[in-house]
Formats: C-alpha cells, sequence, structure tokens
C-alpha cells in the first residue's frame, strides 16, 4: 500500500483524512468519525458500485490496455506528454480498467486512480507492478481526496456516464493544486436527429441483460469491420470500426450498456472550465484529419466524437 497516496484520501462520511498513516492491510478508518472502509484485493473501497455494473462487468471482462495506442490516446485527449509526468502528482479520475493509469506509472508518475466501478479491480491488477500507483474504488460526485493536491487531473470518457456530469465536473477541478492542470474529454453532441435515434436506441439497450446485450455488441463489432457499412450506417447509429475486434466489441458495449450518458457541446465544457476557475483553456482536437472528416466533425455529425478541453488552474 502507497502510504503517501493513501494520505490523500479523505473520509466521504465527514471529509476528514483517513488513518493511513501506518500499514493498514484490511480496513481504513476515519479518525474523526470512526467510520471503518474495507481494503479489498488491495483496493480502498470507499464508495459502492451503484449504477456502474456495467463498467465492472466489461473493464474485467474485455483486455483493452494496447501500450501504444494508450499512450497516443493519452497525449491527444489531455495535450500533455507523458514523459513530463515522471515524479508528479497525478489524479485519474474514472480510471476504468487502468491502461492510462498504467501508462503513466511506467513514466514515474506518482498516481492515484478512482472508479465507481468494480473496474478498480482489473486497474489494480494491471497496475500492480506499479509502486507509485494506487487504486481506489470512489464516487466522483462526492470524490474522497483531498483538494488543491494534484499537478495533473484528467478524466478520459467519464463525467458523461454520471448523473450530474457538472456536478463531477466541479469535484475533479478542485483537486487541482494552483498552476496545476486540468484536462477532459467528453462525448460531444450530435444533430438532433442522431440524438433522437441513439436515445431511442439506448431506452431500448439500457434495459437488457449483460448476456443478452453482449452477442448484439459482437454483432455490431462484425459489421463494423465492413469498411462501406461502418463509413456509413455508423453516421446513424454508433458502433465501432475498431481495427481490433476486442476493442470493437468493448467500444459498442460501452456505448449501449452504461445507464447515463449524456452529450456536450464545446461552448458548455469550456464554460464549466471558466466558472471553475481555470486559465489557459484550450480545446484539443482529434488525431484524425482530412477534409471530410474535419467538417463531420465541426458540423457534429460523427458519433462518439469528443469535446476535449486542457486548462491552468490559477
Ligand atoms: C467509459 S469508462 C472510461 C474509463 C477510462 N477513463 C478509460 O478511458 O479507459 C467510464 C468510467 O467511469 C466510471 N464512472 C462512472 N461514474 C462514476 C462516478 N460517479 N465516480 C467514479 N467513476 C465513475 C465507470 O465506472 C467507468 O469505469
Amino acid at each position: 500500500m502507497n502510504l503517501p497516496l493513501m494520505s490523500l484520501l479523505r473520509c466521504p462520511r465527514c471529509r476528514r483524512p483517513l488513518d493511513a498513516e501506518r500499514d493498514p492491510t484490511d480496513r481504513l478508518n476515519c479518525r474523526s468519525c470512526g467510520t471503518s472502509f474495507p481494503i479489498e484485493r488491495g483496493v480502498p473501497r470507499l464508495a459502492g458500485e451503484t449504477y456502474s455494473a456495467s463498467f465492472g462487468r466489461q473493464w474485467n471482462r474485455y483486455d483493452v490496455a494496447r501500450p501504444d495506442e494508450d499512450e497516443a490516446t493519452f497525449r491527444i485527449k489531455t495535450g500533455v506528454d507523458p514523459r513530463d509526468l515522471a515524479g508528479r502528482l497525478v489524479l485519474d479520475a474514472g480510471c476504468g480498467g487502468g491502461r492510462y493509469a498504467r501508462l503513466l506509472g511506467q513514466h514515474g508518475a506518482r498516481v492515484l486512480g478512482v472508479d465507481l466501478s468494480s473496474a478498480v479491480d482489473k486497474a489494480a491488477e494491471l497496475c500492480a507492478s506499479f509502486p507509485e500507483v494506487a487504486i481506489v474504488q470512489g464516487d466522483l460526485l462526492d470524490l474522497p481526496v483531498a483538494e488543491e493536491a494534484f499537478d495533473l487531473v484528467y478524466s478520459i470518457g467519464v463525467l458523461h456516464h454520471t448523473p450530474d456530469p457538472r456536478r463531477a465536473f466541479a469535484q475533479i477541478a478542485r483537486r487541482v493544486k494552483p498552476g496545476g492542470r486540468l484536462a477532459v474529454w467528453l462525448y460531444r453532441r450530435n444533430t438532433p436527429p442522431q440524438e433522437w435515434l441513439n436515445s431511442g436506441l439506448r431506452a431500448v439497450s439500457t434495459r437488457l441483460p449483460a448476456p443478452v446485450l453482449e452477442p448484439i455488441c459482437a454483432g455490431l463489432g462484425a459489421l463494423g469491420s465492413i469498411p462501406v457499412v461502418n463509413r456509413t450506417f455508423n453516421k446513424l447509429a454508433n458502433f465501432s470500426n475498431h481495427p481490433d475486434w476486442t476493442l470493437r466489441v468493448c467500444d459498442n458495449f460501452d456505448w449501449y450498456a452504461p445507464r447515463y450518458q449524456s452529450h456536450h457541446t464545446p461552448a458548455e465544457l469550456r464554460r464549466w472550465f471558466e466558472e471553475e476557475g481555470f486559465a489557459d483553456i484550450q480545446e484539443l482536437l482529434p488525431a484524425k484529419t482530412g477534409r471530410l472528416y474535419d467538417w463531420a466533425y465541426r458540423h457534429d455529425l460523427i458519433i462518439g466524437s469528443g469535446v476535449n478541453f486542457f486548462g491552468v488552474r490559477h
């Protein structure tokens, strides 16, 4: 157990530090209110899995870590070179199965990864060989972590899966220390017909039991390998065209299973950064370019694309 990282944890009930000065093995106790939290498989459990069960299932089931791709994605979606993070304190807000926490562990960063779901088990396993990476099960909506502590906070594809993305944004923004950086990637709001169709499809898919939805996602995964199909129909309904089969099926489940999925505009996310006191706010653009792609992106036609900003805290 990484005690300096554990000392950044706060009691979800009374917000005071947890007793992380000695090496706890099975419980973390609050010095102030006496609440006790279990540590299971090396992961402090400061929240229970609620609406996020589909994520626990997907990240534990599909092995999606792809080191080269993860590094490229991290650079694009945070605007940060992982090599610049050696020795820095970083919060991975919604770490999922831990692919980016592991990447930063490899580059010598000190990382606290927080996620609500049992994906933390996968993340802890993936990051086990990096003692400077710690994983915690906790809720971003009431984040049990010290404020103004981190050099970098990033959240990739997470806040739109909470019931209150603006609140979650405020919670993670307040964990950035003055002069530190925040990077957030959220789903982009598409055109009204695309949004209506997606809401209709998800109204059905989110009610399906996972063993029924998974084969459907695999079927969509097969469609996603056919270029002519995936370049046309995925402008209507989302399905992944990732070249890797496992990632295609996982991406599809990631889209159609979660209970909450909200879509946002660039102006909205920029405003959130401003409201939380960030400066030097920059929009981060996708790696993919080309005249047709750029035009479709600017007109909000690419389903599953993002709004992505980076800022520095005053
Ligand atoms: C699409 S996944 C992204 C995971 C990771 N950032 C990645 O890109 O690999 C979204 C994650 O957000 C987590 N999540 C949703 N609501 C949360 C909350 N309130 N607090 C913490 N994590 C949450 C889910 O459990 C899930 O692992």
